[in-house]
């Protein structure tokens, strides 16, 4: 036999033992290059060839083709061997014991209040409105004096306020949420203004210092008292899952007139859930809008108050309290 035959014999016998001692992919492939690529040690002895008669030509040829097929054979057996091994290695590291007791994990709720709060934001979005959102700590311009109250004016009495050293104050409605979006946006709009507000109130069974308050804005041509109406009829049968009996009574605040207290009947009592009325003129000018074209309604309704209704809460500070065996029923 030719000394090529020989060389590709014994090529055959090393790689077999080269690719039987390889533990793992990146080394396997590494003796494939070595023996099988293009610079690899096939190739040189095949270089050989050229300097072969033309009948040992075909003969080394075939050698040739067999040793390398044998190579490749080997080669795929051994990844077999070695991606089995790996897969087996992952299962037995990641071997999960289905029968330890687990551990519980209590699941969470919504707190009432922001349930309310999410419930209040579904029924207007459903009416077209947009969330807007302002600040807590807020100047006296956006509390009071853009809403038609300025200093010295006998309402502001209403609410007695949080100042702040620097002059600024916490907000005490979020009304003031009116005026930020109306400065920053043209008419029509249609807005609700979720938030925390603050009073000077001595905290009792119904009051509390920080508190939380939804507005409502709209603002379009052509607005009257009777689309304020039907917008909180609609909102008070969705929020209380009923068409409940109805009174809007006269009442005052600056920034509206008319303007209204609404009272629901509900389970019995006549019960007040938010004021409202027509957007004064003056806070229409306050933010640039012309009164001559346009009109809208605005209102404020406490969340506490729905809070304390449906679920039947008889201090208000079981909703701060975060006492687990309160929260846990809702
Ligand atoms: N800001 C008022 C308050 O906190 C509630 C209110 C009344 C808001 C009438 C309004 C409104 O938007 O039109 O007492």
């Amino acid at each position: 036999m030719s000394n090529l035959a020989a060389q590709l014999q014994e090529l055959q016998t090393e790689a077999a033992s080269a690719i039987a001692s390889v533990h793992d992919l990146a080394a396997l492939e590494q003796e494939r290059v070595a023996y099988l690529g293009k610079k690899g040690k096939l190739s040189q002895i095949l270089r050989g060839m050229g300097k072969l008669s033309a009948e040992e030509r075909p003969q080394i040829g075939a050698i040739a083709n067999e040793v390398k097929t044998t190579i490749q054979t080997d080669l795929e057996a051994r990844r077999d061997r070695l991606e089995q091994a790996q897969i087996a290695a992952q299962l037995a590291a990641e071997t999960l014991d289905v029968t330890m007791p687990g551990v519980a994990r209590p699941l969470g709720r919504i707190h009432p209040l922001n349930s309310i709060i999410d419930r209040v934001i579904e029924i207007f979005v459903g009416l077209g409105y947009t969330v807007a959102e302002g600040y807590e700590m807020e100047s006296d311009y956006y509390n009071f004096e853009a809403l038609n109250t300025p200093p010295e004016h006998p309402a502001r009495d209403m609410q007695d306020t949080f100042y702040l050293p620097d002059g600024n104050l916490l907000r005490t409605h979020t009304s003031s949420v009116q005026i930020r979006h109306m400065e920053q946006n043209d008419p029509p709009l249609r807005i609700i203004a979720p938030g925390r507000v603050y009073r000077r109130d001595t905290v009792d069974a119904t009051h509390s210092a920080v508190f939380h308050q939804v507005e409502i804005l709209a603002i379009d041509k052509g607005l009257t008292f009777t689309d304020l109406k039907g917008t909180l009829k609609e909102f008070v049968r969705q929020m209380f899952g009923e068409e409940l009996a109805m009174l809007f009574r006269a009442s005052y605040f600056p920034f509206t007139e008319p303007s209204a207290e609404v009272d629901v009947q509900w389970e019995g009592k006549w019960l007040e859930v938010l004021g409202c009325g027509m957007v004064d003129p003056n806070v229409l000018k306050a933010v640039g809008y012309d009164p001559e074209i346009y009109s809208g309604f605005a209102a404020g309704l406490g969340v506490e108050r729905f809070a304390m209704v449906l679920h039947h809460i008889d201090d208000i500070r079981r909703l701060y309290s975060s006492d687990l065996r309160f929260l846990n029923q809702f």
